[in-house]
């Protein structure tokens, strides 16, 4: 079968490669749509150390069933499917307790790492098990599933939040995380949610999706505005959706006493915690990890419409294209949101 193999670092081409075995509770997708996401593109060139080559990568997907192991029931060939990009065991303590973000002998599809490897869906087929399936409905376009990942980071982030409606919301970050926590806050009822990024062009698909009020600021500028939009006493609710010093530092500046700050995005290992803020103002620090079981409101949400994802989709591109549309993402070129890599494109619209 065609696979875009990273076969070393910062290199990636298209490679003929087995197509693989089917496991008894595993089921064959024929790959019809596979986002490229942020952790691929930090993959690439050995810094993360969780894409250690030969890897096909790719866990934003969406296809259809090519073929199902004898223990699979409920799926047929030719189904529509996408799948979670976490694969839990059912089995460890937190698997039981429903987190199964958190799962003790968790894998992640298109991933290679030292303790596993793990092919992906930037190839014609891909093989996972049953308990990570679901099913699509015929109004949600595979380019579109392939958002579905990163639609439920978002949902996760939002829910660990606990709201309970009526909130005030701020987003820092309006990346492609930001911009569905946004979307996702607003499903969870928050009333009134606000954005701030650096970068102007994000901030423009931010209120394409709903923002009400987008800031263009950061620091110092960004806590005037938001107590200008709140008489002084911050959101009830902040989502860190950058992971760097300034804007966790932020996070916690612009939430009301008694608020709380959920952590979602990671991209320095530490920052510096302004302790005294925290526990003064008796602030709750949240950690969100990936999703548990949040796909199936995801569906939901993208079939009625609550959650927009087209907005955010650059492109779908042949599967030949995919090496090039690294380079772009790799370089940081302006303007791309998501790509979408299609193994047969004539298919996903
Ligand atoms: N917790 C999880 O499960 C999870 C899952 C996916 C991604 N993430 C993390 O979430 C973060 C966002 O991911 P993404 O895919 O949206 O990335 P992205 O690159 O699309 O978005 C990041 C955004 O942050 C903005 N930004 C940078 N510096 C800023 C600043 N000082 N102030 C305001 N905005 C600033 C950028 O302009 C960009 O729009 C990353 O750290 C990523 O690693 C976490
Ligand atoms: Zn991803
Ligand atoms: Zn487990």
């Amino acid at each position: 079968m065609k696979s875009l193999l990273l076969s070393e670092y910062n290199h990636l081409e298209i490679a003929d490669m087995p197509q693989p075995a089917v496991g008894p509770e595993e089921v064959l997708v024929r790959v019809e749509a596979c986002g490229i996401c942020g952790s691929d593109v930090h993959g690439y060139d050995g810094s993360s150390g969780r894409r250690i080559p030969p890897i096909v990568m790719g866990h934003e997907a969406a296809g259809t069933v090519a073929a199902v192991g004898s223990a699979v029931r409920g799926y047929a060939e030719g189904d529509r499917v996408t799948f979670d990009s976490t694969v839990y065991c059912g089995n460890c303590a937190y698997c039981a307790r429903g987190d199964v973000n958190l799962c003790d002998n968790r894998q992640v599809i298109g991933v290679s790492c030292g303790d596993y490897r793990r092919h992906g869906a930037f190839a014609e087929f891909v093989v996972v098990p049953q308990r990570i399936l679901y099913h699509l409905p015929a109004n949600i376009s595979f380019a579109e599933a392939a958002m579905l990942e990163a639609v439920s980071v978002a949902l996760h982030g939002v829910r660990v939040s606990e709201p309970k409606g009526g909130e005030t919301a701020l987003v820092i970050g309006a990346g492609m995380i930001g911009l569905l926590t946004l979307q996702a806050a607003r499903a969870a009822g928050c009333s009134r949610i606000f954005i701030s990024d650096v970068d102007a062009t994000r901030l423009s698909l931010a209120s394409e999706v709903g923002a009400d009020k987008v800031l263009h600021c950061s620091g110092d500028e960004l806590l005037a505005r938001v107590h200008e939009l709140t008489n002084g006493r911050g959101v009830d609710l902040a989502y860190e959706a950058v992971g760097r010093n300034e804007t966790v530092s932020s996070s916690i500046d612009c939430t009301r006493k008694g608020g709380t700050v959920t952590l979602i995005g990671n991209i320095q290992p530490e920052v510096t915690l302004p302790l005294q803020k925290v526990v003064t103002r008796q602030i709750r620090l949240q950690g969100s990890c990936a999703s548990s079981g949040e796909y199936p409101q995801a569906i939901e949400l993208i079939r009625s419409g609550a959650i927009q994802v087209r907005p955010l989709i650059t492109a779908v591109a042949p599967l030949e294209e995919g090496a090039r549309w690294f380079e772009r993402l790799y370089a940081h070129e302006p303007n791309l949101m998501k790509i979408v890599l299609a193994p047969q494109p004539e298919l996903v619209r």
